[in-house]
Formats: structure tokens, C-alpha cells, sequence
């Protein structure tokens, strides 16, 4: 997609400390993060602070569930020497970058974004309507905008997030990076308009520029491309203007989509800690087999006689996942026939998941045997991302006319 040479881009992303992780973190993100930090400049981190955001009543678990996330990324293959693992909240730095674009942010804009009501329904138990998690996409935001990524790998749930961040960095960009005597000249060329349509110039523009209204941002154009009182110079400063001219101090990230399958729980729901349908990365292998074994089936395929259809299977969607065609086609034909049973179905998945699930384990095991290695990694991982986040705050605090 892209024409710019093959060259190591920022990769950054953050997942939040939910305890230890299972199938279903491991083939949604993981597997794409291991890739990813082969290849590009990646800073992983824990996002600690986004827990708390719908968490903070019960933070009891927060330090040990921090600690198991980071086991099992250094288990799953994340390596400390290719990539930077950090804390968020042990880098300060991302809370004053949510300040200071929480200046520019329209509160449309996070109101609007569609985690907001889907999470307050669905989460009625706790009391949302909290400044905090109203402004937790912005939050995102500013852990990404901090690294200035090429590439913020997430899943589809995530990708509204990336989409604000990207308004947010271009409206900063707009309203802070300005050189000082440009914001004159524009607003000497928007005067020459004439006082009816500067005014009217000055609506759509903000209509535009906080709201994204792409009619507005025509009409302003054929304003100023009208404008008789316009120098070709003044013409071009508000084309400028229009199109965003300021500096860019953040740039833009972009979605790195997840092509993840979908990881089917032991129920046949989507596998989450909260439906307690998971196995674990680090699960001893005779408590996945009995899981395995245990697990959703056809629930048509009554007796081992009736013929069963791998689309209403949860095993089937494991299959798709783990085995090769062959295994598939031998599936999809026993399965129909009623030539295997469910028991033998699992067989071949259940060998590929713990061949899987073996070598992570043992990774993790080491790491869990040494504590001090992990917090040599995280405080290692803490001081490079600070140097990072440094150097952004820098240039955003003067920016805003705060470098004293
Ligand atoms: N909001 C993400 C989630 O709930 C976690 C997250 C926080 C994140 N900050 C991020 C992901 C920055 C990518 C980039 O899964
Ligand atoms: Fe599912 Fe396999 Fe049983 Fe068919 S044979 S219902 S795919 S477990």
C-alpha cells in the first residue's frame, strides 16, 4: 500500500492489565505484535490507566495483574532487545500530553465516539459518567500521538480510537502549530473578504475543522476562490489555512488493522476473561485437554450417529485457526458423515494447542521464577519510552508557549 521504502516505522500499542492472558489475546494481538516488532520500531505498553478508567473501584488486583501481562507478552515472544515493554503510568508524561490536547478537544467529539454508549450499556453495573472515561479515547490518543507512530496495530473495536486520534493531532496541529505571523496574515486576508463573508468564512471553517463537515469546507473554498478583495497571495493563505497549515508537531498515525480470527471460547461465545470461556497461555496441559474435551460442539449433533455441520461448531472455528487442509477437509467431511465423533474431531486440535501453548509456558515459567528480571525489563523498557515521551512534551510544550 504504501510506496516509501522498507525502512523501521513506529509501531506503538497498549493493552490493558487484565490478568493472564488466553487464546483469544494471544491470536488477536499478540501474534500480530510478534511480528511486528521484527520489523519495525515498536513500544508496547500497559494500559494501566485506561484499567482504571472503568476499573477504579476495585484496583486491588492492578499490581499483579500488571506483572502476569508482561509475563505472558515475554512468554508469547515479545523480546526486551527488539522492542520497548513500559507501564503507561510509570511514564507521566502521556497524563500531560491528555491535558494539553484535552484544551483543544471539542467534547462532541469524545461523546460521539461509539465505545462511549456501548460501554455504558453494557457495563450498568458501574458508574461511568465519569470526566475520565468520557475522556479515555483521548487518553488513547495521547499514548499514541506521544511515540509518533507510523502504525497503531488494534483490532476493529479500537479503530474509532485511532480515527479521533488522528482528528485530535490535526486539530493541535491547526490550532498550535502555527508560526505567530501567520495567524496575522490570515486574519488580515479573512478581513479583506469583507466583514459578511469573513464571518461567514470564520463559521465554516470551524464547522470544518471541529466537525469534520467536508460541505462546509467546499463552501469555504468557493468563498475565498470568489473573494474580489483577495490578493492571489491572500487566496492561497486561506486555501492554507483552510486545509490545516499548521507545523506538523504530531503527526497522524494510522489504523494498523488486525486481520485476527475469531477465537471462540469454550462456550462458543467470544473468548473473554469475562465470560470465563478461556485457556489460558499458561494453563498446564491437562486442564486444557479436559477443556478442550468439554467444549461446545454442534449442538444438533446429539449421539455420535448424527451428522454434524462445522459452521454452528465452535471446534470448527479452532480448526480453521490450528489445522492444516487436510485435517480441515477430514473434519468437514467426518463431521457431515458422521464418519468421527466430536471426541475425535478435537484430537488433532487439541496435539496443535498445546504444541502451541508448550514453549510459551516454559518462557513464562523462567520469568515468573525471576522476578527481577522482569523489573529490570519493565524499568529498562519505562526509561527508553520516557526518553521518547521527552522529547515530544518538548516540542508540544512550546507549541503552547510553556517552555520557560
Ligand atoms: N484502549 C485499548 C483497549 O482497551 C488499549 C489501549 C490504550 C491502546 N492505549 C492504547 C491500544 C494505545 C493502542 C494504542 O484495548
Ligand atoms: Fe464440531 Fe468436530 Fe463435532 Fe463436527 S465433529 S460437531 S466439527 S467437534
Amino acid at each position: 500500500m504504501s510506496t516509501q521504502p522498507v525502512h523501521k516505522r513506529r509501531v506503538v500499542s497498549g493493552m490493558r492489565p487484565t490478568g493472564q492472558l488466553h487464546l483469544g489475546n494471544y491470536h488477536g494481538a499478540l501474534v500480530n505484535w510478534l511480528d511486528l516488532q521484527a520489523r519495525h520500531e515498536c513500544f508496547f505498553f500497559v494500559a494501566d490507566w485506561h484499567a482504571l478508567t472503568t476499573g477504579y473501584e476495585d484496583t486491588a488486583a492492578f499490581k499483579a495483574n500488571c506483572r502476569e501481562v508482561v509475563i505472558d507478552w515475554l512468554g508469547a515472544g515479545l523480546d526486551p532487545a527488539a522492542c520497548t515493554i513500559f507501564v503507561q503510568s510509570r511514564v507521566p508524561e502521556h497524563a500531560e500530553l491528555h491535558l494539553i490536547l484535552s484544551m483543544v478537544t471539542p467534547v462532541s467529539w469524545l461523546e460521539r465516539v461509539p465505545t462511549y454508549k456501548d460501554q455504558m450499556e453494557q457495563l450498568k453495573d458501574k458508574d461511568l459518567s465519569t470526566y475520565g472515561f468520557l475522556g479515555y479515547p483521548l487518553l488513547q490518543s495521547a499514548d499514541i500521538l506521544m511515540y509518533r507512530p507510523q502504525y497503531v496495530p488494534v483490532g476493529e473495536d479500537q479503530v474509532a480510537h485511532v480515527e479521533i486520534t488522528r482528528e485530535i493531532a490535526r486539530r493541535f496541529n491547526k490550532v498550535c502549530g502555527r508560526e505567530p505571523d501567520s495567524v496575522a496574515r490570515v486574519e488580515g486576508a479573512v478581513k479583506r473578504l469583507g466583514a459578511a463573508d469573513a464571518a461567514q468564512y470564520a463559521d465554516l471553517r470551524r464547522q470544518y475543522q471541529e466537525h469534520g463537515n467536508t460541505e462546509a469546507l467546499a463552501r469555504a473554498r468557493a468563498l475565498v476562490e470568489a473573494g474580489s478583495g483577495l490578493s492571489a497571495e491572500d487566496r492561497e493563505r486561506l486555501l492554507g489555512d483552510l486545509a490545516g497549515g499548521g507545523r506538523t508537531i504530531l503527526p497522524e498515525p494510522e489504523a494498523l488493522l488486525t486481520r485476527s480470527p475469531k477465537v471462540p471460547g469454550l462456550d462458543g461465545r467470544k473468548m473473554s476473561k469475562s465470560y470465563d470461556n478461556t485457556i489460558r497461555l499458561r494453563e498446564d496441559p491437562a486442564s486444557v485437554e479436559r477443556k478442550l474435551k468439554a467444549m461446545q460442539t454442534d449442538p444438533a449433533r446429539v449421539r455420535r450417529s448424527d451428522p454434524g455441520d462445522p459452521e454452528k461448531c465452535p471446534v470448527w472455528d479452532l480448526h480453521k485457526i490450528y489445522s492444516s487442509q487436510d485435517t480441515q477437509a477430514w473434519v468437514q467431511k467426518g463431521c457431515r458423515s458422521a464418519g468421527i465423533g466430536c471426541l475425535e474431531c478435537k484430537k488433532p486440535l487439541i496435539d496443535s494447542v498445546l504444541a502451541e501453548l508448550a514453549p510459551i509456558r516454559e518462557r513464562a515459567r523462567a520469568y515468573e521464577a525471576d522476578p527481577g528480571r522482569v523489573a529490570e525489563i519493565l524499568d529498562a523498557g519505562c526509561k527508553r519510552a520516557r526518553a521518547a515521551a521527552r522529547e515530544t512534551m518538548q516540542d508540544v510544550r512550546a507549541a503552547v508557549g510553556l517552555d520557560y
